[in-house]
């Protein structure tokens, strides 16, 4: 079963086709950071035009790579939130009158769902149940995985998300968009010469909150003589915060739930410190860490036709209709 994937919910254009058997066919991705550097961030408006420029040849030519036409595709699946809404709309439109066109089913795919299942297409996937941590620019969660679909919700961030937070730090130092690989680039050269807070360690529960550290940070800066060493070094005591963090409410989750495996995924768990810092941990409780090659840990449209060929298998399939819901909790999924 041959399963076409759109990923269009932020700034990213993502296309992929997948096989029930034979895995990944093919997969483009074209990223609209150069676009929106020049804003600081992500403009809205800006995203959705370019998808609508990007989708179809993406598509056109992911079929050619693959040595596929339209006649082989059974399913499309597509990114139906959560996400930026003009964006969102262009990926259900395209994909929903594909399928309608084609005479196949169309799938509205959760974004975090897809994070969450990426690195399911690696080649030592991980066994259900695990504990997943996901973090992306717009959220930090903590999930128990019982299969596809069946996921509770640990724990989640109050406030600002781990990549929210370190783009919006990066900001601080003066640094571009995308600010987490800026940002990370950065602390490779600093040295973490003052402890940073760890939100919400001192207390049980596996919420977050990064917003006081940013604080912090903004406060580090200030009164630092701001030369590029003061910046590296803040930087570095920031991502170590981060990274300590997010491994202290990780081992209380496989603690709280006494699983043994450890999945991240989603644009930060690209981040090499918080990988490193993770290893250490998970080692520590005898556990095992899971995550997807670096190009999939930011968005893909790889994730997308993987997790929509797995619901398409279990004889799921959407109506007519357009879905893209801008916000959409990850608990309201249903399984498989
Ligand atoms: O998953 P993703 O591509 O998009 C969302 O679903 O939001 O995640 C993007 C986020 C951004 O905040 C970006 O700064 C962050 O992931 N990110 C990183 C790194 N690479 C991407 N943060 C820290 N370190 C990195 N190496
Ligand atoms: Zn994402």
């Amino acid at each position: 079963m041959y399963v076409l994937g759109i990923e269009t919910s932020c700034d990213e254009t993502g296309v992929a086709i997948y096989h029930s058997e034979q895995g990944l066919c093919s997969h483009l991705l074209y990223s609209q950071v150069d676009m929106h550097s020049e804003y600081g961030g992500v403009v809205p408006e800006l995203a959705s035009r370019d998808h609508i420029r990007k989708l179809v040849p993406l598509i056109k030519q992911c079929l050619q790579e693959s040595r596929l036409t339209s006649n082989d595709i059974n399913g499309v699946a597509y990114t139906a939130g959560p996400g930026l809404m003009g964006a969102l709309l262009v990926g259900a439109a395209t994909a929903r009158s594909l399928a309608w066109t084609w005479q196949v089913p169309a799938l509205a795919v959760h974004h975090m769902e897809g994070h969450l299942l990426a690195p399911m297409l690696e080649e030592n996937p991980p066994e259900f149940p695990f504990v997943a941590l996901l973090i992306s620019g717009g959220h930090t969660l903590l999930v128990r995985v019982e299969g596809i679909g069946h996921y509770q919700l640990l724990g989640e961030s109050l406030d600002d998300a781990a990549g929210e937070a370190f783009d919006k730090t990066a900001k601080m130092l003066g640094l571009g968009y995308p600010g987490g690989p800026k940002l990370s680039a950065l602390a490779e050269q600093g040295i973490a010469k003052t402890k940073f807070p760890r939100p919400m360690t001192d207390r049980p529960g596996l919420e977050f909150s990064f917003s006081g550290l940013k604080t912090f940070t903004l406060n580090a800066v200030n009164a630092s003589e701001k030369t590029d060493q003061d910046k590296a070094d803040v930087a570095a005591a920031f991502q170590q915060a981060v990274a300590e963090t997010l491994s202290i409410k990780c081992k209380r989750a496989l603690q709280q739930t006494g699983l043994k495996r450890l999945v991240i995924a989603g644009g930060v768990s690209a981040n090499k410190q918080i990988r490193a810092c993770l290893t250490e941990m998970v080692a520590k409780e005898n556990a095992q860490l899971y995550f997807p090659r670096l190009q999939f840990c930011t968005d893909n449209g790889a994730m997308i036709a993987y997790a929509g060929c797995q619901r398409l298998m279990a004889g799921q399939q959407q109506g007519l209709e357009i879905h893209a819901r801008p916000r959409w909790p990850i608990s309201e999924l249903s399984g498989c």
